[in-house]
């Protein structure tokens, strides 16, 4: 089993440190291998995703990837921006159905801003489609205008679309994921307003016809962000184009109490996949050791399980993060009177001794 190690940027290094610790203290044998990405592989060779790395990403069974970004890349232009390696590894590996499950655990519930009552308990799995719509549309760009009585640029444009295969896809994908648990999908679209999104309702509708076993609800997406707060209960998994599934995760993965414990998988038609916390480079905290490593740690169990066929590593894994929550140890992020606030080693040491002590 090979992985490729992409730590990035910000606390990007710290976090996929611990959580190739925890990797490596499992009874199994993993070849690992790491690459500079993002704003680290710009100064080290002068470009984001560097051929060397999207070479490495492409031959191995997995990516276990950090965080990419820090605002004094601001500045550079957009091909050479810290963001670009992501994007690029996305579409490269045709990384098309982004899984982002929103689940509170029950130590948790009173780090949510919300009432407790709205969030305990809570697991969703938003599907965000990650290859298409207005991330990849083209054309886009920048225009003078068409008399030239301005000077320079006088608009900007990007192009939403979807193609008919691209939705059938991620639709099986969600309706498949749904099957496994609540039996319910919640398709997320702009279609009072845009005509890429009534086509995205019309072809989740004609594939839903395949799976009556599961209920399929529409929902516009301003009213979805609007339930995700009011009742996010009611949502199983969620299905929905990459802008729209971009927005909603973060709004979900804060309903948890802190985006710093959630896993994200990013897999292609062969199940390979890209793993990575849902959070990004939080370069504000960068390098002083308290960043939480458990989105990555359980980003690692997510690999585990989706794509190197190791589905009870991965439940030992998450069941040692449940048990140190119980510990009582915390990040600052999730930290609250009564419990131990511990740093992103101590954290990663933690998990490691959890795992060593199961029966
Ligand atoms: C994410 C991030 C990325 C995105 C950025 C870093 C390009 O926000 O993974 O959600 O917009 O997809
Ligand atoms: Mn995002």
């Amino acid at each position: 089993m090979k992985i490729a190690v992409l730590p990035g940027d910000g606390i990007g290094p710290e976090i996929v440190a611990e959580a190739v610790k925890v990797l490596h203290a499992l009874d199994l044998r993993f070849e690992m291998e790491e690459a500079p990405v993002g704003g680290a592989a710009y100064e080290a060779a002068g470009h984001p995703l560097p051929e060397a790395t999207l070479e490495l990403a492409k031959e191995a069974d997995a990516v276990l990837f950090g965080a990419v970004g820090d605002w004094k890349y601001d500045t550079l232009e957009r091909r050479l921006r810290p963001e670009q390696a992501i994007l690029g590894l996305r579409k490269e590996l045709g990384l098309f159905a982004n899984f982002r499950p929103a689940i509170c655990y029950a130590e948790l519930t009173h780090a949510s801003s919300l009432k407790p009552e709205l969030v305990a308990g809570l697991d969703i799995l938003i599907i965000r489609e990650l290859t298409g719509d207005i991330y990849f549309g083209q054309p886009r760009g920048r225009r003078e205008s068409p008399d030239g009585a301005f000077r320079g640029a006088q608009e900007a444009f990007d192009t939403m679309r979807y193609s008919k295969p691209e939705i059938e896809r991620i639709a099986h994908v969600a309706f498949q994921a749904a099957r496994k648990r609540g039996k319910k999908v919640t398709s997320v679209d702009k279609a009072n307003v845009l005509e890429t999104f009534q086509f995205w309702k019309d072809v989740v509708t004609e594939v839903h016809a395949q799976y009556p076993d599961v209920e399929l609800e529409h929902m516009y997406v301003d009213n979805a962000a609007m339930q995700l707060v009011k009742a996010p209960k009611k949502f199983d998994v969620i299905v929905t184009g990459n802008m729209f599934g971009d927005i909603l995760s973060d709004e979900a993965a804060m309903l948890t109490g802190s985006i710093g414990m959630l896993p994200s998988a990013s897999l292609n038609a062969d199940n390979r996949g890209l793993y990575e916390p849902s959070h990004g480079s939080a370069p504000d905290i960068a390098g002083q050791g308290v960043a939480n490593p458990l989105a990555t740690i359980l980003s690692a169990a997510m690999m585990l399980r989706f794509s190197l066929n190791q589905a009870e590593a991965a439940d030992r894994i998450e069941s040692a993060v449940k048990s140190v929550l119980a510990q009582g140890l915390r990040t600052a992020d999730i930290y609250s009177e009564g419990t131990r606030k511990v740093g992103t080693r101590d954290m990663g040491d933690a998990v490691v001794a959890a795992l060593r002590t199961q029966g």
